[in-house]
C-alpha cells in the first residue's frame, strides 16, 4: 500500500520521541499552567484527565492507525480510505495546521527571545513593562519570523535526517530540564502554597461547560490531534510497531510533563508571592508572571529562568515541526512538490500570516480560540465519525494484523462510535459559541 520511495523513521525510539516532541511544547508548559489556573485548578486536571483517557487516547490511536495503514499525509489517507468525498477533511486539517503554527511561531519567538535575554542581560527588573513591549510589534516579528526559519531549516531536512535527528537530540533535554526544575522549586519557601493552589479546587467547576470546553480543547491541542499531526507522522512508521503501546506511550508523557510543569510553576509563582497575577490570568500570564518571578530570585533567578526557558523553546520547535510536517507532506504528496520547496514555500506562507497575531495580539488569541480549540475538536469530531462509522470493522485489521488483543480493541471501536462523538458534539457547540463571541466581540465591538 505505501510507496516504496517513502522515508521512513530509522526503527528505535525515533519516533516515539519525534511524537513526544510533537505533543510536549507551550500547550503543557504555558497554555496548561494557564488554563488550570483559569479553570478551578484541580477540576480541570481532573477533567482533562477523564478526557484524555476517554477521548484522547481513541482519537490518537486512529491516528496512529489511519497514518500507518495508509502511508500517505492525512489528505491522500482520507482519500485513500474514504474516497473523494473525504478530501475536504483533510483540507481541514492542512487549515487548521496553517493557523496554529502561524500564531504558534509568534509565541515561540517570545520563548525564543526570553531564553537568548535570560542568558546574555538575564530578566528585565519590570516583567510586565518588558512583555509590553516585545509581545507586539517589530520585534514580535522578527523573532517570529527568525523561529520559522529554523523551523522550516528542519523540516525540510527531512523525516530521518531533519526531525528524528532534532527529536533525538533534544527531548532527553527537555525531559531532565523539566524534572530538573520541579525539584529545585520543591525547594522554595511556599512550593506548598503553590501545591495547595494547584491540587484544591471548588468541585463545581467540573459542572461548568466552559471547563468542559478548556480541557477538551487543551487535551487535543496538547495530544496534538484533531489536524493528522499524529497521524502524518505515523505514515512513515513501519508495520511491526504496536500502536496501542505508542498511543500510551506519548499520552502519557505528555500528561507528565504537563503535570511536572505545573509543579515548577506553581511553586514559584507562590514563593514570590504573585499569585494574584496569575489568578487575572491570561494568556500572556506566564510570559510576565514567572519572568517577573525570575527576575525578583537574582542570581539564581537567571539560571533556573534561562533552563525554564530553553526547555520551553525546545519544546515548542519539535511542536511547530509536526505542524509544518502535515502542511509539507500534504503539498509532496498531492503536488509532487520536492521536499524543500514545499517547506520554504508553505512555512513562508504560515510565517506570513503569523505576522497578524506578530502585530496585534488580541489577533492571537483569536487564532487560538478558533485554530487552537474549534478546528481541533472539529477534526476529532469528524476524524472519529470517519473512523468508527465509515472504516469501522475493517480499521480493527489495521492496527494489529494478526488479530491480537481483539476484545480491548472492539472497546475501542465502540469509543469511537458513540462515546467520542458524543463528548465532541457537546464540546463543539460551546467551543462554537466561545469562538463565534470572540469574532464578534472583535468585528461587531460587542461581547
Ligand atoms: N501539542 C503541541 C503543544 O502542546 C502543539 C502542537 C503541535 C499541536 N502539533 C500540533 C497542536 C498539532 C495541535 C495539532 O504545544
Amino acid at each position: 500500500m505505501s510507496n516504496g520511495t517513502r522515508e521512513k523513521w530509522s526503527g528505535g525510539i525515533g519516533f516515539t520521541l519525534a511524537a513526544v516532541g510533537s505533543a510536549v511544547g507551550l500547550g503543557n508548559m504555558w497554555r496548561f499552567s494557564y488554563m488550570a489556573a483559569e479553570n478551578g485548578g484541580a477540576a480541570f486536571v481532573i477533567l482533562y484527565v477523564l478526557l484524555t483517557l476517554l477521548v484522547g487516547l481513541p482519537v490518537m490511536l486512529a491516528e496512529l492507525t489511519l497514518g500507518r495503514g495508509a502511508g500517505r499525509s492525512p489528505v491522500q489517507a482520507l482519500i485513500h480510505y474514504g474516497g473523494r468525498a473525504w478530501a475536504p477533511l483533510g483540507g481541514l486539517f492542512v487549515l487548521a495546521g496553517f493557523v496554529i503554527l502561524a500564531y504558534y511561531g509568534v509565541l515561540a519567538g517570545w520563548t525564543v527571545r526570553y531564553a537568548v535575554e535570560a542568558v546574555v542581560w538575564g530578566f528585565p527588573a519590570d516583567a510586565g513593562a518588558h512583555f509590553g513591549a516585545i509581545s507586539e510589534g517589530h520585534g514580535a516579528a522578527a523573532w517570529h519570523l527568525a523561529f520559522m526559519a529554523l523551523t522550516i531549516f528542519v523540516v525540510s531536512g527531512g523525516v530521518k535526517n531533519g526531525i528524528e535527528r532534532v527529536s533525538l537530540a533534544l527531548m532527553p533535554v527537555l525531559g531532565v530540564l523539566v524534572v530538573g526544575l520541579a525539584l529545585y522549586a520543591a525547594t522554595l519557601d511556599g512550593a506548598v502554597d503553590g501545591y495547595r493552589y494547584y491540587f484544591t479546587t471548588e468541585f463545581a467547576a467540573i459542572l461548568n461547560p466552559d471547563v468542559l470546553r478548556d480541557a477538551a480543547g487543551q487535551a487535543f491541542f496538547s495530544l496534538s490531534l484533531g489536524m493528522g499531526a499524529i497521524l502524518t507522522y505515523a505514515s512513515y512508521l513501519s508495520r511491526e510497531r504496536d500502536l496501542p503501546r505508542e498511543a500510551v506511550l506519548i499520552a502519557s508523557s505528555d500528561f507528565a510533563v504537563a503535570f511536572i510543569a505545573g509543579l515548577v510553576v506553581f511553586p514559584l509563582v507562590f514563593a514570590l508571592g504573585l499569585q494574584e497575577q496569575v489568578g487575572a490570568s491570561t494568556l500572556g500570564a506566564l510570559f510576565v508572571t514567572l519572568p517577573q518571578a525570575f527576575a525578583d530570585m537574582g542570581g539564581t533567578g537567571r539560571v533556573i529562568g534561562a533552563l525554564f526557558m530553553v526547555a520551553l523553546a525546545v519544546g515548542a520547535l519539535t511542536s511547530a515541526i509536526s505542524l509544518l510536517e502535515v502542511v509539507v507532506a500534504s503539498a509532496i504528496d498531492t503536488f509532487a512538490m520536492p521536499r524543500v520547496r514545499a517547506a520554504w514555500l508553505l512555512g513562508g506562507a504560515i510565517a506570513l500570516l503569523g505576522l497578524v497575531a506578530a502585530y496585534d495580539i488580541g489577533m492571537l488569541d483569536l487564532m487560538d480560540k478558533i485554530g487552537g480549540n474549534l478546528l481541533l475538536v472539529l477534526g476529532g469530531f469528524s476524524l472519529s465519525i470517519f473512523a468508527g462509522w465509515v472504516l469501522g470493522p475493517e480499521l480493527l485489521d489495521e492496527v494489529h494484523p494478526d488479530g491480537r488483543q481483539r476484545l480491548a480493541l472492539r472497546l475501542w471501536l465502540v469509543m469511537l462510535r458513540f462515546v467520542v462523538p458524543a463528548i465532541l458534539a457537546v464540546v463543539l457547540v460551546y467551543s462554537a459559541a466561545d469562538a463565534w463571541s470572540a469574532v464578534a466581540a472583535r468585528w461587531f465591538g460587542e461581547g
